[in-house]
């Protein structure tokens, strides 16, 4: 795999009904580097993640993957080395059967058949869902179709691993499950997410959004250690990165 980084320079992004949706993101993730992506709803993270493929170009500042500016022309190439898997697996499986789906983007890419057929195996053993392979998406699980829509994004065998809210609408088997297997992944991570509890867990570095802006970047235990900048911005404390209240001391009462 060779040393592919993502890069955003004072990106903005406004919406065509003219909201303002990125106001100057900047932010390096290098090689290997896991980093949970949090804030309120509406903080901008979806809208962030879709620039990272290009699946949204910024209106204003640029964005490269391993060098490479995303444009029009270089998104082939953009698209082979980063992964986007979205919220809703259903937007990502459309196709009669599992394999077919998974298949999709590997045929996209204009494989042989045979190198097409091994990469639909390797994904799919790769979430253990080789089982599913002739099954229809639309009759599996919250969980199973989470699953064949991360096989369907490792199928374009990405270097940079995208995920929006990866364990939303789970219960707590399934979600178990997705944790495990990001966290067999050696992929860049790049993963936008609700669940607190997830990220000391998978995520070493957490960057925290508000209003279209990163308003914190750093250590994960740094980040969420701190008490107040976890209220402020609407998070929560994962549990084991859980500091006590402030003392009544320091809580100032209304008299
Ligand atoms: N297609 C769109 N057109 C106009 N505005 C949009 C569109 N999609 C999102 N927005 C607005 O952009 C802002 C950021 O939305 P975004 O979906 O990126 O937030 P988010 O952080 O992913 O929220 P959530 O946690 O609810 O998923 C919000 O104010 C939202 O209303
Ligand atoms: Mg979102």
């Amino acid at each position: 795999m060779s040393h592919h980084y993502l890069q955003f320079d004072n990106v903005h992004y406004t919406y065509p009904d003219g909201h303002e949706a990125l106001r100057g993101i900047t932010f390096r993730i290098t090689h290997g580097e896991r980093v949970a992506l949090v804030g309120v709803n509406g903080a901008g993270k979806s809208t962030l993640l879709l620039h990272t493929n290009g699946l949204l170009l910024p209106t204003q500042g640029r964005i490269s993957v391993g060098g490479i500016e995303i444009t029009h022309k270089t998104l082939p190439r953009i698209r082979q080395t980063v992964g986007l898997v979205f919220q809703e697996a259903d937007t990502q499986l459309f196709m009669p059967t599992v394999e077919e789906d998974v298949a999709f983007g590997p045929a996209n890419m204009g494989l042989t058949h045979e190198e097409i057929a091994q990469r639909v195996t390797r994904a799919l053993e790769a979430v253990g869902a080789e089982s599913l392979r002739h099954a229809a998406p639309h009759r599996l699980s919250g969980g199973q179709k989470k699953s064949v829509s991360i096989a369907t994004v490792l199928s374009m065998e990405p270097s940079i691993l995208v995920m929006d809210e990866p364990t939303s609408n789970l219960d707590a088997r399934a979600r178990r499950q997705v944790i495990d297997l990001l966290d067999r992944f050696d992929h860049t991570m790049l993963i936008a997410t609700h669940d607190m509890e997830m990220i000391p867990e998978l995520c070493p570095r957490t960057i925290v959004m508000k209003e279209g802006r990163i308003v914190a970047d750093g250590e994960t235990t740094r980040i969420f250690g701190d008490r107040k900048l976890v209220e402020t911005y609407g998070l929560e404390q994962p549990s084991r990165l859980r500091t006590p209240p402030r003392s009544a001391a320091e809580t100032v009462l209304p008299s």
